[in-house]
């Protein structure tokens, strides 16, 4: 461990044989990130944006952009973000609710480290976004409970069950009245889930916000994929709008919508928003980090402020659900022709990801390994999103990266193998 394996690579996926989706071998449709044709785009909006935004600082003549930033993150940034997210939810959000992170992976982090007791508990789903599992096991003190699911959506009365139990067992918590407000978060992506591809229903989201003020917990909410909602018309209200302040049982804020523009614009921006309640936002504002660090990715900030307000982000937010339209619309049609009767799926209206259920027997792992050395195509098993390892007759496949063309190819490939493994070759 006295050495560091500093090899040349250039992406996160970069030498990893499940994820890397730049592999020439293989088709790989395990990666949550956009391919070379979409962010090819990124070149000319960011040149304009930031030309623009050359010319306000210019203008005023005191270059603050190059300057410490504000603690909740660059004013005009939150102002355009504002506006553009009230205009693409069909919701308000309020710019003093919004505070800039460097993306929603920091922005679940900082949370944690701010508002959570530290020997708080963190509930999450049966399968969640694998690499928040990870981020979870940075706080060992913290205990993750997980939650089970019921048609690849929350089961709401065994989390108000397990809830109950695990304030019992594991208090009590070390929260205090200035930060860590909240003994316990579920941690959620209620909105075109990671994995599964599912929607919270608007019942449950309502009974969610009741089963968190009942309990003083807080629900993080990924909100990354929300926006890439395919049908026409505004997409699934966040959880965030549920916590209505007028309500008489309202409780000072108990949903934290955590979003992000790497999906919707390109992964290397590293920006983000926390769109919190007052309480949470003003522990956030007076966080050392934020304040020592001056605001997060202040610079680039600047320049989204004019990639927003010259609709930049908006066109191609337009261009990018086109296109995304068209491939889940592929990939699901194929699904329906080819995929082995034994199997299932639940067509999704947004997002990135399909959530393939196997019969019971049918071990996705050996099925995904299988088919990789035999037939060149790779998604991921289902166990990898799951903190107990469970979800193994599950397989994920993702339509961020790859063209329709190969995407179709690339399914019609995966069904074949599929009913070829069930038929011939699965391990009894
Ligand atoms: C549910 C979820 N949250 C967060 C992220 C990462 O977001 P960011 O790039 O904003 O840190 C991903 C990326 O795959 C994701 O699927």
């Amino acid at each position: 461990m006295d050495k560091v394996n500093d090899r040349y690579l250039r992406h996160l996926f970069d030498g990893d044989l499940i994820f890397n989706v730049y592999e020439k071998n293989i088709i790989n449709l395990s990666v949550g990130a956009p391919g070379p044709d979409l962010l090819q785009n990124c070149e000319e909006m960011l040149l304009k944006a930031t030309q623009h935004r050359m010319e306000e600082e210019k203008k005023e003549g005191m270059y603050y952009l190059f300057q410490y930033g504000i603690t909740a993150g660059l004013w005009e940034c939150r102002d355009e973000l504002s506006k553009f997210l009230s205009r693409r939810y069909g919701d308000s959000v309020a710019r003093e609710n919004l505070i800039l992170s460097y993306g929603a992976t920091h922005g679940l982090h900082l949370l944690l480290t701010s508002i959570l007791a530290p020997n708080g508990i963190i509930f999450v789903e049966e399968v969640t976004y694998m690499i928040a599992l990870r981020v979870f096991e940075q706080f060992p003190f913290m205990k993750i409970v997980v939650v089970p699911m019921k048609n690849d959506i929350v089961d709401l009365n065994a989390l108000d069950k397990i809830i109950c139990e695990s304030k019992k067992k594991y208090g009590p918590f070390h929260t205090n009245n200035d930060s860590k407000i909240f003994w316990s978060a579920f941690y959620t992506i209620p909105t075109y889930h990671n994995p599964t591809g599912s929607v919270l229903p608007p019942e449950c989201c309502k009974k969610l916000v009741e089963i968190a003020r009942n309990y003083s917990m807080v629900v993080i909410c990924d909100d990354v994929y929300n926006l890439l909602h395919y049908p026409s018309g505004p997409p699934p209200h966040r959880l965030f709008h549920y916590d209505n302040k007028e309500d008489v049982n309202y409780q000072g804020g108990n949903v934290i919508s955590n979003g992000s523009l790497s999906k919707i614009l390109s992964p290397a921006i590293r920006l983000g928003w926390i769109e919190c309640p007052p309480r949470v936002a003003n522990i956030l504002r007076t966080s050392g980090v934020m304040s020592s660090g001056g605001g997060a990715n202040h610079y680039v900030s600047g320049v989204i402020a004019s990639l927003l307000h010259l609709n930049i982000q908006d066109k191609y937010l337009d261009l990018l659900i086109e296109i995304y339209t068209k491939r889940l619309a592929t990939v699901c049609d194929v699904l329906k022709r080819l995929l082995p009767k034994c199997c299932s799926f639940y067509e999704p209206s947004g997002g990135y990801f399909i959530w393939i259920h196997l019969p019971p027997a049918c071990d996705a792992s050996d099925f995904i390994k299988w088919c990789q050395e035999t037939h060149k195509v790779a998604a991921i098993p289902g166990s990898r999103f799951s903190q107990e390892g469970k979800a193994n007759n599950n397989f994920r496949i993702s339509i961020a990266f790859h063209q329709i063309d190969i995407l179709k190819k690339a399914t019609e490939i995966l069904c074949i193998a599929l009913d070829d493994y069930i038929k011939n070759h699965m391990k009894i």
